[in-house]
């Protein structure tokens, strides 16, 4: 059976002293989970999360990252910036970042590349807008994404990457698909990665969903047949209902 990967999307959100405060008070309500914990947070909060969430189940992820290793692109962190110092996930084409940075499928390409190359371990976004869902094409977009972002990777490579599956409309907006409806999403994903990669490795990909993600719709979502946790973003701030969030089974 595959894991429950449960990880915090904190976006622009939380300064070093408010993270440092969060995972003091998160990692005792966290600690007897079986589901792996990530936060994935803001670069200048990665160096204080790491040392804060040593000797914790807490893993850190940052939000996104260069393609190349180097060199003069201003502003930007690489893959290899983010394993020197110990971070271990990264959230690559996130929605948000398709929309306000430009990013494509192109790009999102290239950084999964990249952060396998620096071993690091990818979260990628895929999903849907409500314009898309309106006129009935919300697999063939998201099973494009999957085939664009995957393209070029190892087998074993598709089996460590991670997918959360964010329809764009239930991102931050209160509406979250119903179980049934983003465990659908998912099955065409993991089907399109069967056709692609071969079954076995289908069933190894860890898929979440994300998108108003909270402690009171969690576990209907978590326990379907193919969603494997969720990317959670405005109900990771907290550390109690982020918990709760993480402790769906108990
Ligand atoms: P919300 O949980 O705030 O809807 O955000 C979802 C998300 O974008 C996580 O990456």
């Amino acid at each position: 059976m595959r894991r429950k990967v449960i990880a915090g999307n904190w976006k622009m959100n939380m300064l070093p002293n408010e993270a440092i405060k969060f995972i003091e008070e998160f990692a005792p309500l966290v600690k007897d989970t079986k589901a792996e914990v990530i936060l994935c947070v803001p670069y200048i909060d990665l160096f204080y999360a790491l040392l804060n969430a040593q000797e914790t189940n807490i893993k850190i992820g940052a939000q996104n990252m260069h393609f190349e290793e180097s060199g003069a692109y201003t502003g930007e962190v690489s893959g290899k910036m983010l394993k020197s110092i110990g971070v271990e996930y990264v959230i690559i084409g996130h929605s948000e970042r398709r929309q306000y940075f430009a990013e494509t499928d192109e790009t999102v390409n290239k950084k999964i590349k990249a952060a396998f190359e620096y071993g690091l371990k990818p979260i990628v976004c895929v999903g849907e807008n409500l314009e898309q869902r309106e006129k009935g094409v919300t697999e063939e977009i998201i099973t494009k994404q999957t085939e664009l972002a995957l393209d070029g990777l190892s087998k074993d490579q598709v089996k460590n990457t991670i997918i959360a599956y964010e329809p764009i409309w239930a991102i931050g907006t209160g509406k979250t698909a119903t179980s049934e409806d983003a465990n659908n999403s998912v099955k065409a994903i993991r089907e399109k990665i069967a056709k692609l990669y071969g079954k076995e490795v289908a069933e190894e990909v860890i898929i979440q969903y994300g998108g108003s993600v909270k402690s009171s719709n969690a576990a209907e979502l978590f326990s379907t047949s193919d969603i494997d946790g969720g990317l959670v973003g405005g109900a990771s701030l907290k550390p109690e209902e982020f918990a709760k969030i993480v402790n769906y089974d108990k």
